[in-house]
């Protein structure tokens, strides 16, 4: 007796041989034909019965939905669309589902919105497209791990509490274990934050840069992988509230470096999924064919899945500073005809997601690194350029999605960087061992981070970033 997966019997040519499977009924035709999932594969298992063998009230029990044990025959199947099926001889049930209640969820057999599956987010892992995503990013966070691993990168993981702001941008959730109806006062009637877990205010990191800048300058080369939170109120299709972010950090590594790295790490991690996922994307550019169908010709992809992804991996991303594209986004069509929402007027403006789009869907066609941006519109740690005015920073912009990638070299001089933290308000006394890796054997470093969701988004073309994170926290979100 063979107990396989079904993505290992779908692959057998056992034939003849004895195999035992369990998983969930996705149909039941006929009173004859079970397709059956196990989430090892988007193909299911066709199980065929001979109802005239079996008993009545156990074929009643085969319902959608229903988590069953197969044995029986492993043969080749006449049928089309599938190589092998089983002949079965027992059926189990392990776990009914009752069609009267099945047919209120999303496990009924009829097509279901997005939106739909989202409020079934613990259930919507049983469709096709959901399981599909979900393998596809399991694939890709291994790619991500094994990147860095064959690279000379150390895994590091950085705290999720902290009691700094990364980015300084004072989107953070607060960490307390205070009761909230009776918080301890000091006689100003300011939060006694002395009173309160950690003797401090705390929150849930940003991001784990300036841990991983510290054990960068240690071990060598490392890369974080994990959980960061952000409290900013966008109710986007690429923000989410709780997102995973991977961040390498390398010390002797200017700007160029560090795009080269970016850009050599994501065209692995696509290489990788388009090499071991082959049937869950095929899945997934078919899906997205069929969602294009259904909207106006100008806002169909040009290109299907599998190409999009081999553009990528076949083309050098376009590497433009941010003056250059300032330069073209003021000689822009929307922008002369003020067709943006934000006009482009002058060097220094921060770029929105539509001028972002532009670059890289209209006018490059291709992946952009864009660099160098005004210092003022970016984060205190990056490195001052020699014209005093931008600073080492550079973000990756994709078709469709906009910022995959934000990246800096990093300001290693102490003078210059506590000079940017007195010019912008952050307290050096709370970074005093950020700032200890300048006094101490400080050096050219850089590093970025990328959003896993991101990438998910790209790598399987799904439109909503809340669709590719098995339970997403957004504003006004967070059940389950
Ligand atoms: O550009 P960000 O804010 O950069 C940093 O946090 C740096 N400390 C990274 C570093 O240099 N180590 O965020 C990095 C990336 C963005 O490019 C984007 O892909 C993703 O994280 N990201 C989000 N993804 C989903 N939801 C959100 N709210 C996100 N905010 C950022
Ligand atoms: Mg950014």
């Amino acid at each position: 007796m063979i107990t396989g997966k079904v993505a290992e019997l779908l692959e057998s040519t056992k034939y003849l041989q004895e195999v035992e499977v369990k998983g969930w009924v996705r149909s039941f035709r006929s009173n004859r034909f079970i397709a059956l999932n196990d989430g090892s594969t988007i193909n299911n298992m066709q199980c065929v019965v001979d109802y005239e063998k079996m008993n009545e009230a156990l074929l009643k029990r085969i319902t959608v939905g229903a988590a069953i044990k197969v044995t029986g025959t492993l043969t080749e199947s006449l049928g089309s669309g599938q190589k092998v099926e089983i002949q079965v001889t027992n059926v189990e049930i392990l776990g009914d589902a009752d069609p009267e209640e099945v047919k209120y969820t999303i496990l009924s057999p009829k097509r279901h919105t997005l939106e739909k599956l989202r409020e079934q987010a613990h259930l919507r892992v049983r469709t096709n497209t959901f399981g599909a995503v979900m393998r596809l990013r399991s694939k890709l966070a291994f790619a991500v791990h094994s990147y860095f691993q064959q690279n000379n990168f150390h895994y590091v993981n950085t705290p999720i509490i902290t009691g700094s702001d990364a980015e300084g941008a004072g989107e953070m959730f607060r960490v307390t274990s205070f009761d909230l109806d009776n918080i301890p006062r000091t006689e100003d009637g300011k939060v006694d934050f002395k009173e309160d877990f950690f003797g401090k205010e705390t929150n849930l990191t940003v991001s784990g840069q300036l841990e991983g800048e510290t054990y960068a300058l240690g071990l060598g080369q490392i890369y974080t992988f994990g959980p960061t939170f952000r409290a900013e109120n966008s109710n986007t299709s690429r923000h989410l509230a709780e997102f995973w972010m991977v961040e390498p950090e390398m010390a002797f590594c200017d700007l160029a470096g560090n795009m080269d790295i970016a850009e050599d790490f994501i065209k692995y991690v696509l290489k990788y999924i388009l090499e071991h996922c082959k049937d869950d994307l095929a899945f997934l550019e078919e899906r997205l064919a069929n969602e294009d169908k259904a909207k106006p010709e100008a806002e169909r992809s040009p290109m299907g899945l599998t190409d999009k992804l081999r553009f990528v991996i076949d083309n050098n991303f376009k590497r433009v500073s941010y003056t250059e594209a300032i330069d073209i986004l003021k000689d822009s069509k929307p922008n002369k005809k003020k067709k943006f929402n934000y006009i482009i007027e002058e060097w220094g403006a921060d770029l929105q997601s539509e001028h972002e789009r532009y670059l890289v869907e209209k006018h490059f066609k291709c992946p952009v690194i864009l660099f160098d941006y005004p210092a003022n519109i970016k984060a205190f740690y990056m490195r001052l350029n020699e014209d005093g005015k931008t600073v080492r920073a550079m973000d990756i912009l994709f078709p469709g999605i906009g910022e995959i990638v934000g990246g800096s070299q990093r300001e290693e001089r102490l003078d210059v960087l506590t000079k940017k933290m007195q010019a912008l308000g952050i307290d050096e006394k709370e970074l005093w061992w950020y700032l200890d890796t300048r006094r101490f054997g400080t050096c050219v470093h850089s590093g970025f981070g990328l959003g896993f969701e991101r990438l998910v988004q790209f790598a399987t073309g799904m439109g909503n970033i809340r669709d590719v994170i098995p339970f997403p926290r957004t504003p006004l979100n967070a059940e389950f």
